[in-house]
């Protein structure tokens, strides 16, 4: 039977590049898509380019029922032995400026969509010889903020459960890992946020193509993480912490009140 690697919000970004990056090493896909992102048109793609099975499904993940009826499919029709919890949202703004519907989208779709995910492919994923679950976390779980809603905590729980998944499946066949970038030029919000930071926001953005393969490299051989961020964990390192929440929260307030 064929094994298949699932990636989540795989129609662009971090997920197309994790997608591609897959084919192109021959390994069989299943994509998955919020409706209306064209994802047809990538899967139709990588079949092309590299000759691998793929087919995709559009499923809105921060629905728990979707989540539900989307992984029964997968584990009557498909083995699976990679998991890349990819699709996450945020946002920047002020918490009493934010839709009660955003914040729980995110709560959803951040932290509910990861682990009821897991939960539900853990005994498609075990059944093989081996397999593997790689959470896509952020830099942010290692820094609280203002003005970024349930964000940044959101990721510190899939960095927390990746890490406490990780040590509970250490003796079996089931490999976790989670990585922590920093910004990546994905979609316009992050665009305009690296370009205020002006050359710091330059030196130390990161691109799709390369983390996906430089995390697909250590995550393929069990070895720690790629640490993405070393100029940015280094200078949030060295700032006192009772600095580093108003110095962050300072700075994400001016990306969103500057014209
Ligand atoms: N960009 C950055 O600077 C950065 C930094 C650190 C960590 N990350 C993390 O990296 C991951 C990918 O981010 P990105 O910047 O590449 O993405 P993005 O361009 O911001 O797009 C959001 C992603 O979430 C998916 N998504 C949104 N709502 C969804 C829903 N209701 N159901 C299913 N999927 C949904 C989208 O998938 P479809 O469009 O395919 O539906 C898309 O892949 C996220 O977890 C993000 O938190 C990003």
């Amino acid at each position: 039977m064929k094994k298949f690697a699932i990636v989540t919000g795989a129609s662009k970004g971090l997920g197309r590049a994790f997608s591609l990056e897959l084919g192109s090493r021959g390994i069989n896909t299943i994509l998955v898509s919020l409706p209306g992102e064209d994802i047809h048109v990538l899967n139709d793609e990588i079949i092309q380019k590299f000759g691998t099975t793929s087919v995709y499904f559009e499923v809105d993940l921060s629905d728990y029922d979707n989540v539900i009826s989307f992984t029964k499919t997968i584990n009557e029709q498909y083995s699976v032995f990679l998991l890349i919890n990819n699709a996450g949202i945020g946002g920047t703004m002020k918490f009493e400026d934010a839709t009660v519907n955003l914040v729980n989208k995110i709560v959803q779709l951040n932290v509910m969509a990861v682990s009821v995910l897991t939960r539900q492919l853990i005994p498609n994923l075990a059944s093989q010889s081996q397999s593997y679950v790689l959470n896509i976390s952020s830099l942010a779980a290692f820094n609280p903020v203002g003005y970024k809603l349930v964000y940044p905590a959101s990721k510190a729980f899939v960095d927390s459960f990746t890490k406490g998944m990780s040590a509970e499946y250490r003796d079996t066949n089931v490999f976790f890992s989670v990585i922590n970038p920093g910004a990546m030029p994905t979609n316009d919000a992050v665009v305009d946020r690296i370009l205020r930071q002006g050359w710091l926001g330059r030196i130390t953005q990161l691109y799709p193509n390369d983390v996906a393969r430089k995390s697909l490299n250590k995550l393929f051989q069990k070895k720690r993480p790629y640490r993405f961020n070393p100029i940015s964990e280094l200078i949030l390192w060295m700032l006192p912490s009772r600095f580093k929440l108003p110095f962050l929260t300072g700075i994400v307030k001016r990306e969103f009140s500057k014209p």
